[in-house]
């Protein structure tokens, strides 16, 4: 039980400014796990929805992961089988097993219960169409076989109307849901879109969560890279950050329609073009044990080894260290 009353915080953990998506997410994942599904269903049909790059995969993997291991998840590209010819590869042919039953036999004797069908609205039509017999936890597959989803959740991912949500600032949540709702629904057959028990919509993001999100990215890359120097250095080396560098970051990075994505790509680009610069000019090497990324005037960073502090410039686009 312990790990199931932690799903909630590990989510929030991870993913930020997703409060309602997130708890409903995880209502539907424990009404499954806790045993409260309909008998001979997959414990849970979800379709998350939302624009680009605000959690949809992210939560997903997360959620695995805390459940049942790293690497738990079964995990199919849809966007990969967007053309009818390719559909065999993930369906099968007869004598041939599809990507699809392989995944979904590895998840399960790894332990995983949780088939991630990811950007789902690239994909053919006959993709979408599989959850046509999934009431019956089964899908056919081209052998004429059926794959057997019982026991397992099986969640879709889509940003179907999310490019029209940036838009929508001021709008309430409830107009944003019927809005993104509609537009996935007009993609769908309506049979199909109707076999999802939970559809979530997951929110734009807006600059106060994606500040948020800059700070827990940049904490993560400092470890990340603090490993990484001290292994170079042979010796222990920390790397941190003045407290202006994420308002840099953030400016450079924030982008009201694509999410957090641009942020990830900002902070790990800035803060490793920053330390190789350092290292190619000696700024920085063996023997210091500190050295701290500052924000400087012109808009780069600078990179001082707490020891023997060096300046570094760089604008936008040329990075400093
Ligand atoms: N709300 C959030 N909080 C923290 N990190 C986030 C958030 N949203 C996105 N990210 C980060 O941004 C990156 C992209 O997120 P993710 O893959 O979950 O996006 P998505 O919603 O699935 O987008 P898409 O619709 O394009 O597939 C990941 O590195 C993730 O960690
Ligand atoms: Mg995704």
């Amino acid at each position: 039980m312990g790990v199931l009353r932690g799903l909630r915080a590990r989510l929030q953990s991870e993913v930020l400014g997703q409060e309602e998506a997130l708890s409903a997410l995880c209502d539907a994942l424990l009404a499954g796990e806790m045993g409260h599904a309909s008998p001979g269903r997959p414990r849970s049909l979800l379709l998350l929805l939302g624009p680009t790059g605000t959690g949809k995969t992210r939560s997903i993997l997360a959620a695995s992961e805390h459940l049942f291991g790293t690497g738990s998840v079964a995990r199919i590209n849809a966007a990969e089988f967007s053309s009818d010819e390719r559909v065999p590869l993930l369906l099968g042919t007869p004598g041939a097993a599809g990507l699809l039953g392989e995944r979904v036999a590895r998840m399960r004797r790894s332990g995983g219960r949780i088939l991630l069908l990811d950007e789902i609205e690239k994909a053919s039509p006959r993709v979408a169409d599989l959850l046509l017999g999934i009431e019956e936890a089964e899908v056919m597959m081209q052998d004429g076989s059926a794959l057997d989803l019982s026991g397992l959740h099986v969640v879709a991912t889509s940003n179907l109307g999310g490019a029209g949500v940036a838009g929508l600032e001021g709008v309430s949540r409830a107009s944003v849901r019927r809005y993104v709702e509609q537009e996935a629904a007009a993609h769908f057959r309506p049979e199909v879109f109707a076999r999802f028990t939970s559809v979530i919509v997951f929110a734009h993001l807006s600059r106060d969560a994606q500040v948020r999100v800059c700070h827990r990215m940049l904490g993560r890359e400092l470890a990340l890279q603090s490993a990484a120097l001290s292994s170079a250095f042979g010796h222990p080396h920390r790397l941190r950050a003045d407290p202006d560098v994420p308002g840099l970051l953030v400016s450079e990075g924030w982008h009201r329609s694509l999410g957090a994505r641009p942020m990830r790509n900002v902070v790990e680009r800035r803060v490793r073009s920053a330390l190789v610069r350092a290292r190619l000019d000696g700024a920085l090497g063996p023997g210091v044990g500190e050295s701290v990324l500052v924000a400087a005037a012109g808009g780069g960073l600078r990179a001082a080894v707490a020891r023997a502090p060096v300046v570094l410039r760089g604008g936008p686009g040329e990075v400093a260290a």
